[in-house]
């Protein structure tokens, strides 16, 4: 009986969606699957919102780079995962199974693939290695220890021999304290040869060397640690020097609020040339993600301008990257591109050799309100398809009650 009620459901779900599906959707659409949307997009629901329609939300900010190449670092924001390492679903490579939060849906690999050029690391000494792993009680055990940190190393080193032209960011919470361990597996992954040197970052609020240099020299692994002395020891910034963030976790994400993390310099530091937006709850939440990601962050994105000293960032850090109502995560960077780039709302206004702050085009549409959106079909007289939306919002209703 509950097969044939599903296939009673698949039936009416595909004769409602299955006329609009014929072309690539664009964000905002109603889609089935994946497939149906255009590159860059893919097909979900917000319930944390009450988005019960699936529709193509975007999981790819645009790369500020393809707009223009001849800015300081510090004038362009990069899309980062909280936790990049730990992926839903993964088992320990120890065999164990995984009893730590996961962050994130998909591979390091599939993130740079997508845009995302900032990654958070936890690296810790474990089985006479370097592991990417959560603590409990300060240290890790097979059920926290993801992988050991040369296998995602490795697909790091991949995307930049692939991508001649594309920077990386690391951040390291680091809680290595064997002899060099970090060099040592950033060397054996054959990472050497992209790395930005400290010498050459500002060390007092200047603007960071122009992303062509960087590419030119192929300095293209910015690389920070948590731990100071190892900026002398070893080479690797100690991220306070450089950087400023807003609080990370719960207290993060009060709305109308930016407090300072607390290892971090004060946001308005401007002798810290970049800046760092975290917006994720203090435990990863895949329902809640969408709605995270979405009108909460932007809001966020303006609350930390001010609180930075009117500085947009440079990172912005999420928990389920993929995961919106619409624009999500990657359309927040692309704002804040638009205003560092070329001075005007979105990355996606800037035009080549533009003078900075000329933005006498219209913005492009963000995602429309479900308002917005009910009200356009209606006025474009395309009634029809707003009953078969009820209906289909019926649908996909039912389904997922049924599959929870
Ligand atoms: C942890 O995993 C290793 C394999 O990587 C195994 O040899 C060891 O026995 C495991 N430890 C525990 C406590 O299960
Ligand atoms: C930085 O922000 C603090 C409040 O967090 C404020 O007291 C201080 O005056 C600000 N400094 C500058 C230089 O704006
Ligand atoms: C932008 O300026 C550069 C350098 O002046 C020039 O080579 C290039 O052709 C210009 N691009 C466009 C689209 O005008």
């Amino acid at each position: 009986m509950q097969l044939q009620r599903t296939i009673f459901i698949a039936f009416l779900f595909t004769s409602t969606f299955l006329p609009c599906l014929s072309a690539a959707l664009k964000e905002g659409q109603t889609c089935v699957a994946d497939s149906n949307c255009n590159s860059g997009l893919h097909c979900e629901t917000c319930l944390a919102n009450g988005n019960v329609r699936p529709r193509c939300t975007r999981i790819q900010p645009t790369i500020p780079t393809s707009k223009e190449k001849g800015l300081p670092f510090n004038q362009y924001t990069w899309l980062t995962t909280h936790n990049s390492f730990a992926k839903l679903g993964d088992r320990s490579a120890t065999g164990s199974i995984i009893l730590a939060p996961t962050n994130q849906q998909d591979t390091v690999t599939s993130q740079l693939n997508d845009g995302i050029r900032g990654l958070m690391l936890d690296m810790y000494d474990f089985q006479n290695d370097i592991w990417l792993c959560h603590s409990y009680g300060g240290n890790c055990y097979n059920f926290t220890a993801f992988q050991p940190a040369i296998k995602v190393l490795r697909e790091i080193q991949a995307f930049l021999e692939a991508n001649p032209s594309e920077i990386i960011t690391i951040f390291i919470e680091d809680y290595v304290t064997s002899p060099r361990g970090l060099t040592k597996v950033f060397d054996a992954a054959g990472l050497r040869k992209y790395w930005f040197p400290v010498s050459r970052m500002p060390k007092n609020g200047g603007k960071w060397p122009r992303v062509d240099d960087m590419v030119q020299k192929n300095q293209r692994l910015v690389v920070f640690t948590s731990k100071s002395a190892k900026e002398a020891s070893e080479g690797i910034a100690f991220e306070w020097r450089y950087v400023v963030e807003n609080q990370y976790g719960d207290g993060g994400m009060i709305a109308g609020s930016c407090p300072s993390r607390a290892e971090s310099p004060a946001l308005n530091t401007t002798s810290r040339s970049l800046v760092l937006v975290n917006h994720f709850p203090d435990r990863p939440d895949i329902t809640q993600a969408c709605k995270h990601n979405s009108a909460p962050l932007m809001d966020m994105l303006n609350t930390c301008y001010q609180a930075a000293g009117n500085r947009w960032p440079n990172f912005i850090a999420v928990d389920f990257y993929k995961r919106s109502d619409g624009g999500g995560a990657p359309a927040a960077v692309d704002v804040s591109n638009g205003h560092l780039v070329c001075g005007c709302g979105n990355i996606d206004t800037c035009k080549p050799n533009m003078t900075f702050g000329a933005c006498n085009l219209p913005e492009p549409s963000i995602t429309p309100a479900p308002e917005a959106e009910a009200h356009d079909l209606a006025s474009s007289g395309r009634r029809p398809v707003q009953g078969r939306w009820l209906l289909g919002t019926v649908a996909v209703a039912s389904f997922l009650s049924l599959s929870i």
